[in-house]
């Protein structure tokens, strides 16, 4: 036997400075000890009463900061990186690869434009793969026809891209994103005449599918002619509204069709199916989770590949050798067995250098998830992630089992295209899953806003493990939002799904204890806790600022010893924030920006993430799914280029960070007057050290908002109207503190 039969699919790397880490760790708690201690002790000897309530509210604040410092501990305590081995995996299993199934999810043609949906399409279709293996879902929820009819067009046109782009292995295999690099290097073109003929070639075909595609986008119909084209368009004559119409389901590319299924060199192409799911009134769609259970049950008579990979319709592939990557996992000889989902991160490719928004969600992406992966897998979070078909639907873990990766011969030899297609039909009908485990046992888990994470949590809980796979060229990308309102109502609605969660059947506080890691609990629950932040963070905010304004110190004085464990948490954390941010391969100035969304997130999307879920809870309101908007404007995209921030409109959200941030100002410009006038430098404030500081920081990373409240007179500045409002709230709130 050869020797390399032995050798691992993939191997894992513990993460360097572990030690280190801990033992900075270690020192950062007794610190956050010291500190408590410190709250505890003088709480006591506050004579006053009023006094007595504030040191109240620090004390539940700072424990509160440590215990949420201890949960994210778990997420950097016990790291780890993957290697696959993708020249082995096709040494040992080229001819016996397993069929994959990709599902793109669309749901809105209004907010998600059909060309980026087919590029997206386009992208997974010319994966590097067996094309007969490959088998590609797009559940289009908006039932549009715009989309269906922008997807036959992109199965013309897979007919030249797909040779074209295994001929020339070209990256990345988004028609759009790759021709978007052409232009950026079109000084080193190849000089190759045979390539650059079909270029400019299959360029133009291109464009032309583009602009029909954005005709009928704008037009909001497709044109008589094309309608008459095609059988599948009949499929919309009993069609009423997007909430309200039959199952859609057209197979558009199949092996058992091979005259249309064949690219121009003769090769059969990957099959292609559009799936818009009955909807009726009656009955709750589930959002993408219902879309995804329907898929999974539409494609286990249509093609049954054993691997399943999802991606949102706007996360084209970068990378085509991504599915290969992620069978060195599944199919590993020695722990392949036990892997139910490969992880990869979301990526964004429209975050500018310094990452205002901190979208990019780098700390996330390049260290936390690598600390879950290391206590068991990392969470799934419904873009981006391979599943084993098996246990997505249903399957228990079990150490004996050992996976079939040969592919089973067509469930429906016999039956043509129509005759499944009709069978499928069922399978995505409203009432299918009345009383069946779908949504409950089976497929995604329905009832949460982020059904996948409690999807994910579920499978691990049945003692699968997940792995998580970061490649130095990033397997999936998308775009990212390009407004502060965006950033912050998406972060809302995360925080506000995992929540939830918490207070859910299945909450990883409870329902994993004991069947996960502990570590792992520990990291769930640092996510699921996002919102319960605000409150601390704005106590931070607001008192010590005002107790500054009047004088009282409400932490030890810079000369006292329980100084000491103060500063050291502040400088510590402060360092080892930054480096784990240049680790990540962020900026200096990316790292204040992301500190300032940071404070940004907890002040408003917490806040409301919070408040909401606590009123649900009590039975008010019920949660509608927002989706963001990605399309954007010309001024408003070159204003992110050049990193400045957009307000635009007047928004709750932004009044309360201007509140915020004008409170502040006020605190931090009469201790200048202060100091000024009295003369003496800061030393009066000898006593009050860590408020000024504190209040001075606030100031200082609120400086774009001060801005947008003054400054600017562009389009994107924070309107007249909102500035009032904040200056009258703050100076309220601090001529009322003042005066009572
Ligand atoms: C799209 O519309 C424009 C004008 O609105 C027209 O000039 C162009 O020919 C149209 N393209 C196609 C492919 O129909
Ligand atoms: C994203 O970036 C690309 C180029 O990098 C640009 O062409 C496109 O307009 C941007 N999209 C948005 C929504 O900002
Ligand atoms: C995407 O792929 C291209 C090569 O096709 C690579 O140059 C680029 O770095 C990748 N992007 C990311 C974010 O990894």
């Amino acid at each position: 036997m050869d020797k390399s039969e032995y050798s691992p699919l993939f191997e894992t790397k513990k993460g360097r400075g572990r030690l280190l880490y801990r033992l900075f760790a270690t020192s950062i708690f007794v610190a956050i000890c010291f500190i408590w201690l410190y709250r505890f002790n003088h709480i006591i000897t506050q004579e006053e009463d009023g006094r007595k309530w504030v040191w109240l509210g620090l004390l539940a604040s700072e424990l509160w900061f440590g215990f949420y410092w201890i949960l994210t501990q778990a997420l950097r305590w016990n790291t780890v990186f993957r290697q696959p081995f993708k020249d082995r995996l096709s040494q040992r299993y080229e001819h016996m690869l397993p069929a994959v199934d990709i599902f793109v999810c669309t749901a809105n043609p209004e907010i998600e434009p059909p060309i980026m949906v087919i590029n997206t399409v386009l992208s997974v279709m010319a994966y590097d793969y067996p094309t007969e293996k490959l088998s590609v879902y797009l559940s289009d929820d908006g039932g549009s026809e715009i989309t269906f009819y922008a997807l036959l067009e992109a199965s013309e046109f897979a007919k030249h891209w797909v040779p074209f782009c295994k001929k020339f292995k070209v990256e990345p295999r988004s028609p759009a994103a790759y021709f978007n690099t052409i232009i950026d290097s079109s000084s080193h073109f190849q000089s190759d005449t045979d390539f650059d003929n079909e270029l400019v070639a299959i360029k133009k075909l291109y464009t032309e599918m583009e602009s029909r595609i954005e005709n009928a986008t704008k037009l909001k119909r497709v044109s008589k002619e094309v309608r008459l084209k095609h059988r599948g368009f009949s499929q919309w004559d009993s069609y009423s509204s997007r909430r309200d119409h039959d199952t859609i389901l057209q197979i558009l590319l199949h092996k058992k069709d091979p005259n249309n299924s064949k690219d121009v060199d003769g090769f059969i192409l990957p099959t292609l199916v559009y799936l818009a799911r009955e909807k009726r009134p009656q009955y709750h769609h589930n959002f993408k989770a219902g879309a995804m259970n329907s898929l999974l049950r539409v494609s286990s008579i249509i093609s049954n590949g054993k691997v399943i990979l999802n991606v949102d319709c706007d996360m084209y592939s970068n990378n085509s050798e991504s599915i290969r990557d992620a069978l060195c996992f599944f199919m590993d000889e020695a722990k392949g067995h036990e892997i139910a989902f490969v992880q990869s991160p979301q990526n964004f490719e429209n975050v500018t250098k310094n990452d205002l928004y901190g979208s990019a969600l780098l700390v996330i992406s390049e260290l936390e998830f690598h600390g879950a992966d290391g206590f068991g897998g990392p969470l799934y979070v419904g873009t981006g992630c391979f599943h084993k078909r098996e246990s997505l639907c249903e399957m228990k873990f079990n150490d004996d089992y050992r996976h079939n990766w040969k592919s089973e011969d067509d469930l429906f030899k016999e039956a043509n295209l129509q005759e499944i297609e009709e069978k499928s039909k069922g399978l995505a009908s409203c009432s299918y899953e009345e009383n069946t485990q779908w949504g409950k046992e089976m497929g995604l888990k329905y009832g949460c806003p982020v059904e996948d994470v409690i999807t994910g949590l579920s499978i691990q809980s049945k003692g699968w493990k997940s792995v998580y796979y970061n490649p130095p060229r990033k397997a999936f990308l998308g775009v990212a939002s390009t407004s502060l309102l965006e950033v912050l109502i998406q972060h809302k609605r995360w925080s506000e799904g995992d929540f939830q969660i918490l207070f859910s059947k299945y909450s990883p506080a409870w329902y994993a204890f004991g069947k996960i890691s502990f570590g792992l609990q520990m990291g769930y629950c640092s996510y699921c806790l996002w919102p319960a932040n605000c409150l601390p963070i704005l106590y931070y905010s607001i008192f010590p600022s005002l107790y500054l304004l009047k004088g009282i110190p409400l932490f030890p004085k810079v000369s006292s010893p329980w100084f000491i464990p103060f500063a050291y948490v502040i400088i510590g954390e402060t360092i080892c924030s930054l480096l784990e941010f240049l680790f990540c391969g962020g900026t200096f100035k990316g790292w204040w920006n992301n500190l300032r969304i940071w404070l940004y997130k907890r002040t408003t999307s917490y806040l409301y993430a919070f408040s909401d879920t606590i009123l649900k809870l009590f039975g008010f309101s019920n949660s509608v799914f927002i989706i963001t908007s990605k399309v954007s404007e010309e001024e408003v995209s070159k204003r992110h280029e050049k990193e400045i921030m957009e307000f635009g409109t007047s928004s709750p959200m932004f009044t309360i960070l201007a509140t915020l941030a004008l409170l502040n100002l006020w605190c931090f410009l009469n201790v200048l007057k202060d100091v000024i006038l009295r003369g003496g430098g800061f030393g009066a404030y000898e006593k009050m050290g860590l408020q000024v500081i504190l209040c001075g920081f606030l100031v200082l990373i609120n400086v774009p908002l001060y801005q947008g409240l003054f400054l600017r007179k562009d389009s994107g500045k924070l309107p007249n109207s909102l500035a009032m409002k904040s200056t009258i709230l703050a100076l309220g709130l601090v001529l009322s503190f003042s005066y009572v």
